[in-house]
């Protein structure tokens, strides 16, 4: 780092995104949904550090991809440790199923996750340095129908999010037929080498399958025309493949099959995939991705045929496209109740009042520091609340409070004890008229 640096005190590092609290509904919509689907696939959620080992990354993302050569946030801690920021969280899913010996549990094990990633990328539209992800990994099981229920998953969830999205898939093999492929390949580059790009240079020595992927012009017109994977699978991996795709035509779900679909990080075999759309500048972004990764297990230390498949979404991606698509969300959760207080005795019982009203199961706003009625209710019918609950000198004295029907305006007062048993006496009420209306309208 040069010394020279000036270090800012107060402004955002590049790459970086506040999410601020106007953008929460969306980003709860997201999570919510997210929450949702894992429940009725069966996963349970995983929280791993967001600090690990750089060896991990190294060994399982791999030594020789773009991720960790060049984009981890990597330090030597106090204690000497070489540690980096997650660029991703399989390598730390997986180690936490080694560690915690997982593998005596019912297979496969499936498990979510919802976290921030960081990658010192070159930061552009959608491509931040830190960035969240959800993602899906199910350990142990080699079945197509395992591969086919996350691209499904995958797809259900976009669709929940309002994302009408096209499924790009391709099968990369695994070690018994990839070597093959990958000698084909270089021998289709060898007299190609001068028109390459620097980066494809190097890859065509130290990781040939990423040529196919490059987004230089003259890379990709090379591409286009290069052997496929799909020729050289062996018959244990084409019908697996052919399975995983017959899976999905019986689910409906619409697929493209791509041969360009290689995935940047080293652990895959067989099923890869990725949904790609335009970000806002029009050029192709993956939402997100996965594959089988079926040696990953082993190579950290774990059970050697230990068989996996996962995948991961772009958070901020998936909102920008929903923002892009103007997808409706929920309106906001009402609250139930809004504290109107009027002089300083009110404004100190206010605060126990608020307390009590929310362990008695009601939502509550209030702007306790503010003054005078109109002003209170003012607020109270723009934060949506159903009833203000205003508390003056004279209901001080006489321990009541009175109720404000925000809808109606008409005002009661009841005994300042029983304020939580009225309320919901009042919200339980409504939910009857509103269900005895529905009903009236059904019949006619
Ligand atoms: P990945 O393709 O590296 O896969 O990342 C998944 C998604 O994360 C990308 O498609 C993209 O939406 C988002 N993403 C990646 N980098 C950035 C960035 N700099 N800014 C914003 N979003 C970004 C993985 O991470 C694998 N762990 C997926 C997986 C899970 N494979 C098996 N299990």
């Amino acid at each position: 780092m040069s010394p020279k640096k000036k270090t800012p005190s107060a402004k955002l590092v590049k790459g970086m995104k506040d999410i601020v609290p106007a953008e929460q509904l969306i980003w709860d919509f997201v999570r919510e949904k997210v929450k949702s689907a894992a429940r009725d696939y069966g996963f349970t959620r995983i929280d791993t550090p967001i600090v690990e080992f750089t060896q991990l990354f190294k060994k399982s993302t791999g030594e020789d991809t773009d991720v960790v050569s060049k984009e981890m946030y990597s330090f030597v801690d106090q204690g000497g440790d070489r540690l980096s920021l997650r660029p991703e969280t399989t390598p730390s899913v997986v180690r936490a199923y080694i560690e915690h010996g997982m593998l005596n549990q019912p297979q496969p094990v499936k498990m979510f996750y919802i976290g921030p990633q960081f990658r010192h990328d070159k930061p552009q539209a959608g491509r931040y340095r830190q960035f969240w992800q959800f993602g899906f990994e199910a350990i142990g099981d080699v079945d197509p129908i395992i591969d086919a229920q996350m691209i499904v998953m995958n797809y259900d969830i976009l669709q929940d999010l309002g994302l009408d999205t096209e499924v790009q898939i391709n099968s990369i093999g695994d070690k018994s037929c990839r070597p093959k492929y990958l000698k084909a390949l270089t021998q289709y580059y060898k007299d190609k080498k001068k028109d390459l790009c620097a980066d494809c240079t190097k890859r065509l020595v130290k990781n040939p399958l990423r040529l196919l992927d490059c987004k230089v012009k003259g890379c990709q017109e090379l591409a286009a025309v290069a052997p496929q994977m799909i020729d050289y699978l062996c018959e244990e991996c084409n019908k697996h493949f052919t399975a995983v795709l017959e899976y999905l035509d019986e689910a409906e779900v619409k697929y493209n099959l791509n041969p360009k679909i290689v995935r940047g990080l080293d652990y895959y075999t067989r099923t890869a995939w990725e949904i790609v759309e335009a970000n806002e500048e029009g050029k192709l972004q993956a939402l997100g991705g996965g594959g089988r990764y079926d040696e990953l297990v082993g190579l950290l230390g774990g059970r050697g045929d230990t068989p996996a498949v996962g995948f991961a979404m772009g958070m901020e991606r998936i909102i920008n496209k929903m923002k892009e698509k103007q997808v409706e969300l929920p309106a906001p959760r009402r609250s139930d109740v809004y504290i109107a207080q009027l002089g300083a005795e009110a404004r100190r019982k206010g605060l126990k009042l608020l307390m009590e009203l929310r362990r008695g199961g009601l939502t509550v706003s209030e702007d306790l520091s503010k003054n005078g009625l109109k002003g209170q209710l003012e607020l109270a019918d723009k934060k949506c609340a159903r009833y203000a609950l205003i508390l003056g000198q004279k209901e001080i004295v006489d321990e009541t409070i009175l109720i404000r029907d925000m809808e109606s305006g008409v005002q009661e007062t009841v005994d300042y004890k029983k304020v939580v048993k009225e309320v919901h006496k009042r919200l339980a009420s409504q939910l009857t008229e509103k269900c005895l209306k529905i009903k009236k309208m059904k019949k006619s």
